[in-house]
């Protein structure tokens, strides 16, 4: 399955800004659900590895682990890795991973681009030791009131589900219950309110990737994508405390029995 946010310069430019924007949603989700220090650690889909080093950095434990499919990411991630952290080229939807079984696995912003995540949990719980943890963080509602942002999502939320993904794939985890290999342990929204020129940064950046794709170019006119591309350039310099997108997150974690 092609992941449709693609991994040029600018798909790592925008990953850079997801980093800044959600590193404090993140931090305090990691900090206040581990209360064992893991020994080995997974960051599954980890770009370039800034959620990697945030992991690493929050919870100091002995290997930090970064698994993707991108070499071009995978080589950004390596050129800032430190003790104890390391990358490796691992399609998630497939197991065994590439190491012994962890104590803690976690994933972001991954889930929407894959297809079937409740059976690719059930695989991914088998990579961790018992006891281990799973923790992922997942879109469950953008809100705006700003027609371009909620233009440029419906056009997102339709490509992903033409991949049968969904963009908002943090409801269907939360629908998740108990089984015999997974007990859920946590699951919560968290609210985060994004500035207006982060958000038209972040979408900006990511619209050269996906204006090119096929799914975009027969559905949506030349003159629609460039008019929805230079809207959301000019609210990118548009410096205003004020913001008009929240994120809600869904934060699950899942133990395994
Ligand atoms: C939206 S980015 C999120 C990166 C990081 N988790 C973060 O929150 O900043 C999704 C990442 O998942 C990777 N990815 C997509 N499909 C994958 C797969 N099947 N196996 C491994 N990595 C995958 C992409 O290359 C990309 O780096």
């Amino acid at each position: 399955m092609q992941y449709l946010f693609g991994d040029s310069d600018a798909a790592a430019q925008r990953l850079k800004l997801v980093a800044d924007v959600f590193a404090g949603t993140t931090r305090s989700f990691v900090l206040d659900t581990v209360i064992e220090k893991p020994d080995i650690l997974a960051d599954l889909g980890c770009g370039p590895g800034h959620t990697t080093r945030l992991l690493a950095e929050t919870l100091r434990c002995a290997r930090t682990i970064g698994l993707d499919n991108s070499e071009h990411f995978l080589s950004l991630a390596r050129q800032s890795a430190q003790g104890g952290v390391s990358f490796l080229f691992h399609d998630v939807s497939s197991v065994p991973f590439p190491m012994e079984q962890g104590d803690l696995l976690y994933c972001r912003f991954l889930l929407s681009h894959l297809k079937h995540p409740r059976a690719l949990l059930s695989r991914w719980m088998t990579q961790l030791k018992q006891g281990g943890l799973l923790l992922i963080e997942e879109v469950e509602w953008i809100h705006t009131q700003n027609d371009d942002f909620a233009l440029y999502l419906s056009i997102v939320e339709a490509m992903l589900q033409d991949q049968s993904a969904e963009l908002y794939v943090g409801r269907e985890l939360d629908r998740l219950r108990d089984s015999e290999t997974m007990g859920r342990r946590i699951s919560q929204v968290g609210r985060l309110r994004v500035s207006y020129d982060d958000a038209a940064t972040m979408f900006c950046l990511n619209m050269q990737t996906w204006k090119h794709q096929p799914f975009v170019r027969s559905n949506y006119s030349f003159s629609a994508i460039t008019k929805l591309e230079d809207a959301l350039r000019t609210l990118s310099m548009k410096k205003s405390g004020k913001s008009e997108i929240e994120w809600g997150l869904r934060q699950i974690v899942f133990e395994r029995i």
